[in-house]
C-alpha cells in the first residue's frame, strides 16, 4: 500500500487514463466525415501530453484503438492506422525529446507489421526516459487482456514453473499487458458516454471517474485539469474505514 499511501498524501493523481471518445460525433456535428474527427482527435492527443508533462503527471494512458474497433467498416480502420502511423513517425522525435517513455499495450499481433515495427522501436528507442509515461492501448481488450493472462499463467503451471494455488494478485498483474504499471488514479471519458467500453478492467478497480460531455476533439489542457481538481475533492476508500481520530 505503499504507492496507495504516497498518492493520498501528494493528492494529485500519478496516472491519469483517458477514453478518447466521440471523434465520429465531433465531425458529424460540423457536417465532416469521421476522418476528420480523428485528425482533430490526433490534434487533441498531442496537447494532452503536453499537459500531462507540464502538470508533471508520472503516467498518461490513451485508449486509441480497442479490440471491438477491429469491426469497423474496413474504410474507417484504415483510416485510424494510417492515422497513428503518421503520429508515431511525426510525433516520436518531440516525445523522445520531451523524455516521455512509450509503452503500448494490446494484441500487437493483429496490426499492420509497419506499425509493429514502429511502435517495436518507439519503445526500444525511448525506454530509459524518465519524464512521463505515455501508455498508449492499441487493438486494446481488457476482457482480450485476462485471456491472454491467463494462458500466459496456465502455460506455466503446466510447465511446471508456476504452483496454481500459489498465484496471486501480484502474479495476475504481471501476466497483464501492464505488467510493471501503476494502475490509473483516475479515468476520464469524454463523449458523455459514461462506460468503460472494455478499458483496463483489472486496474481500474479503485480508480476514480471522471464523464465529460465535450467530444475528445475539443480536450484541452483546461479540460485535464477540470478533472484533476474533480479528482481531488473524491475521498478514495479502498474499502476501508479511516483510521478514528
Ligand atoms: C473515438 O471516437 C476514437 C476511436 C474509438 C477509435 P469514435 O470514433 O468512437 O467517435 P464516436 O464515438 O463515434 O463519436
Ligand atoms: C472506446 O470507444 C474505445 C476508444 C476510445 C478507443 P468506443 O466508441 O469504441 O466505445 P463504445 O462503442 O461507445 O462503447
Ligand atoms: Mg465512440
Amino acid at each position: 500500500m505503499d504507492s496507495t499511501q504516497a498518492w493520498i498524501e501528494r493528492g494529485r493523481p500519478a496516472h491519469v487514463a483517458i477514453i478518447m471518445d466521440g471523434n465520429g460525433r465531433w465531425a458529424r456535428s460540423r457536417g465532416l466525415p469521421r476522418s476528420a474527427g480523428h485528425s482533430r482527435g490526433a490534434e487533441a492527443l498531442r496537447r494532452a501530453v503536453r499537459a500531462a508533462l507540464e502538470l508533471g503527471l508520472d503516467c498518461l494512458t490513451v485508449f486509441a484503438f480497442s479490440s471491438e474497433n477491429w469491426y469497423r467498416p474496413a474504410r474507417e480502420v484504415d483510416g485510424l492506422m494510417g492515422l497513428l502511423r503518421h503520429y508515431l513517425k511525426g510525433e516520436i522525435g518531440e516525445l523522445h525529446g520531451n523524455g516521455v517513455r512509450l509503452r503500448f499495450i494490446g494484441a500487437r499481433e493483429r496490426l499492420p507489421a509497419d506499425i509493429i515495427s514502429l511502435i517495436d522501436e518507439s519503445e526500444a528507442r525511448t525506454r530509459d526516459n524518465g519524464q512521463l509515461t505515455l501508455v498508449v492501448a492499441l487493438s486494446y481488450g481488457g476482457r482480450q487482456e485476462f485471456v491472454a493472462a491467463a494462458r500466459r499463467l496456465a502455460a506455466a503451471a503446466a510447465a511446471g514453473r508456476l504452483d496454481p494455488d500459489k498465484i496471486d494478485e501480484d502474479q495476475v498483474a504481471a501476466a497483464l499487458f501492464t505488467a510493471g504499471l501503476p494502475d490509473p488514479d483516475l479515468v476520464i471519458r469524454t463523449s458523455g458516454e459514461r462506460r468503460i467500453s472494455n478499458f483496463l478492467l483489472w486496474q481500474t478497480a479503485y480508480s476514480e471517474l471522471v464523464f465529460l460531455d465535450k467530444f475528445w476533439p475539443d480536450f484541452d489542457k483546461s479540460d485535464l485539469e477540470a478533472a484533476i481538481l474533480e479528482y481531488q475533492k473524491r475521498q478514495r476508500r479502498y474499502g476501508v474505514l479511516e483510521e478514528a481520530g
